[in-house]
């Protein structure tokens, strides 16, 4: 095992095993639809990998880029780098994210969506922090309730290393003092 790591949360075979049935539940919720499969970059590229892999449906995919600053005393804003490449309306949209912790970039993202009205908006995400919300989002489909701890592996990052992991860690204070 990787030094830098004190503890494996969730292990590559719990993962895998968890996409595996959230793909089934959505390839049964989603049998007679069009879906596209919206995934902000980077750190849901692992499981958007994984999860469109365990779909019986075809699916199209697209991508967005997010920012996220916060000037001091004020709430944190949201910023699109990149756009969806193609429009939404009528599309049967599932935005697939890594991991929810305070909403607010989902907020922002589900906000901007349901503008351009899709069919229908619906999210995904591998890990939430429920616990942890300013903002009322709830995830659709939801893999594992993370513990309150800083995470990293299955696409999430520590100053963008780590994301490789096949598993959910929790780094060294050492090494991550958050
Ligand atoms: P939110 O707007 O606070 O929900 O931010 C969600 C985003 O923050 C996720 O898509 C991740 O990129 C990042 N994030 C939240 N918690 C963690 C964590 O524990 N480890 C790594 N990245 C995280
Ligand atoms: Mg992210």
């Amino acid at each position: 095992m990787n030094s830098d790591i004190e503890e494996i949360l969730f292990s590559a075979e719990q993962i895998k095993a968890r996409v595996l049935e959230m793909g089934r539940e959505i390839s049964k919720d989603y049998a007679d639809k069009d879906l596209l499969l919206v995934t902000v970059l980077r750190g849901a590229i692992i499981f958007l990998a994984d999860l469109s892999r365990s779909l019986s449906i075809q699916a199209s995919i697209d991508f967005m880029v997010v920012t996220r600053y916060g000037y001091r005393d004020q709430p944190e804003e949201v910023k699109i780098l990149k756009d969806l490449d193609a429009p939404i309306e009528g599309r049967h949209v599932l935005i697939v994210e890594d991991i929810i912790d305070n909403g607010e970039t989902l907020h922002y993202i589900t906000k901007t969506l349901k503008l351009r009205n899709p069919a229908s908006l619906k999210i995904c995400t591998l890990f939430d922090k429920p616990y942890r919300r300013t903002v009322p989002i709830k995830p659709d489909y939801n893999g594992f309730v993370c513990p309150d701890r800083f995470v990293v592996g299955y696409g999430l990052d520590f100053k963008q290393r780590y994301r490789n992991f096949p598993f959910l860690a929790v780094l060294k204070r050492e090494v991550c003092p958050i």
